[in-house]
């Protein structure tokens, strides 16, 4: 066997061993590397604390003992008015303080101008046409522009305000006769229909839906569409896993999204054949003028504007959408809204009857109450203000942030989800007295306070009024 050649085998151990050597070096070298790059670097913002996350599932675990804006609002006790968690692959910065919230959507609201798409709203692609889902473009701008000239302005309102104020008058009636036949009534039913026909008479002069009791069986059709948009509101108060693991959107495992795209569908095709027969009318107005095809709604006001059914910008798609939005948006609000402020009263019969001496003072024995009569009623405003504070009808605002930004001194992450939870600003004892009662007396007295303090109820009537969800 020939000698070996020093320099071969020099070879073969350097080629033998080298790979462990360098193995050695990283582990030995690298904290130290680590260590040193940290400290000439400037100092990293730290992101807000919070509960540890457990492998892929997150924080989950901590959401599923309570609602989850209740059990947001314990661990915000824990871990300050702003903490991270993490849910399936995505970051949560969860804010409860209003000063936080103020900083977050005043200062940074660039930062945070998108709202966080939930996955039932991108059935029928309604997310990208929405006003409320779309991310601040072009024909967001138009739409927001055209709403607020052609059915929010102070002129529109008040043109349309006769159509609500029979629809008032008719559940007036209504009740009227159920209290003197002596029946029950459902608040919440009664008050859904009634809203559901003030806005259908806003935008396209006809009722959709009939009370109960009335005649029945014809109506069919028009329950549908009540019952239509309740299982759309129903699916979307679910926690949707899809929101939490993206990755599993195609499945859709609870078929949230298929169910909603259904409603959708069904929805659509109203609002369109609504459209249809009034391009019909109009066609046939113009033929014989005398034809009466004038109705002073919102649709005649989108249909009057110029080309707006075959402009690109905007099309009947994007207003057949628009109408999908204001309908849920609206419902979904005023509905819970009155119904908790019926409850709190019932159970506070002294409060009941601060309010029905104060309707009687001011409107009389008047069987007419109108719109205008509202701002003659600070009570009863009293009253909503407390109901949103106990009872948000929207108690969590989702944002998505754009890019990194910092919030009192933490890093908040591209990308982030950003939670506002108005629920805990209601419920947070060291900004409210009694936080848990009824106390409609405490927006009354701060009238006169400085106006500093109102931000959290302006907060809160932002999030029901960012959309100008005022049909009252
Ligand atoms: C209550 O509000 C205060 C002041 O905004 C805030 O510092 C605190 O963290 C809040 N508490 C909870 C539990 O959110």
């Amino acid at each position: 066997m020939p000698h070996q050649h020093p320099l071969l085998s020099y070879i073969e151990y350097y080629f033998y061993y080298y790979p462990i050597f360098l193995l050695m070096m990283v582990i030995l070298v690298w904290p130290c590397l680590h260590f040193f790059i940290k400290k000439v670097s400037k100092p990293t913002i730290k992101m807000p604390p919070g509960p540890y996350p457990y492998p892929i599932i997150g924080n989950i675990l901590e959401l599923l003992s309570h609602k989850p804006y209740e059990s947001l609002f314990h661990l915000s006790k824990t871990y300050g008015p702003i903490m991270t968690l993490k849910f399936g692959t995505l970051t949560a910065i969860v804010i409860s303080s209003p000063e936080i919230a103020k900083e977050a959507l005043t200062k940074h609201d660039l930062a945070f101008s998108n709202r966080q798409v939930l996955h039932i709203t991108t059935a029928l692609g309604h997310n990208k046409v929405s006003m409320v889902w779309s991310p601040v473009c072009d024909h967001w701008r138009t739409l927001r522009k055209l709403c607020s000239t052609n059915i929010f302005s102070p002129q529109r309102l008040e043109s349309t305000s006769k159509l609500r104020n029979k629809k008032v008058q008719e559940l007036v009636n209504f009740v009227g006769t159920c209290s003197t036949k002596g029946e029950a009534i459902d608040i919440g039913n009664v008050v859904f229909i009634t809203i559901m026909n003030s806005l259908s008479n806003t935008l396209f002069s006809m009722d959709l839906a009939h009370y109960y009791g009335a005649s029945d069986d014809d109506h069919h059709g028009s329950q549908n569409f009540k019952e239509l948009i309740e299982g759309i509101l129903d699916d979307a108060g679910k926690i949707n896993v899809v929101d939490l693991f993206p990755i599993l959107s195609f499945l859709d495992p609870q078929g949230l999204r298929g169910r909603c795209e259904e409603s959708f569908k069904r929805l659509l095709e109203v609002f369109n054949d609504i459209f249809e027969e009034r391009m019909r009318l109009k066609v046939l107005s113009s033929d014989k003028s005398s034809f009466g095809g004038t109705f002073y709604d919102v649709l005649d006001c989108f249909l009057d504007l110029p080309k707006v059914y075959e402009s690109s910008e905007l099309s009947r798609h994007h207003l057949l959408h628009l109408f999908l939005d204001l309908f849920i948006a609206g419902l979904e609000t005023t509905t819970s809204t009155v119904e908790w402020a019926m409850a709190e009263l019932v159970h506070n019969p002294k409060k009941m009857a601060k309010a029905k001496e104060e309707l009687l003072q001011i409107l009389g024995r008047d069987e007419n109450p109108k719109e205008s009569d509202i701002s003659k009623l600070p009570y009863l405003e009293a009253i909503v203000k407390e109901t949103f504070r106990l009872h948000t009808p929207i108690p969590i605002l989702f944002h998505k942030s754009n890019f990194n930004v910092e919030i009192n001194g933490f890093k908040v992450p591209k990308h982030a989800e950003v939670l506002v939870n108005l629920w805990a600003i209601g419920r947070n004892s060291s900004i409210w007295s009694n936080p848990n009662s009824f106390v409609p007396e405490r927006f009354q007295e701060w009238k006169m306070d400085t106006k500093d303090n109102n931000f959290d109820l302006e907060l809160e009537e932002e999030c029901v009024l960012q959309f100008h969800w005022y049909i009252e």
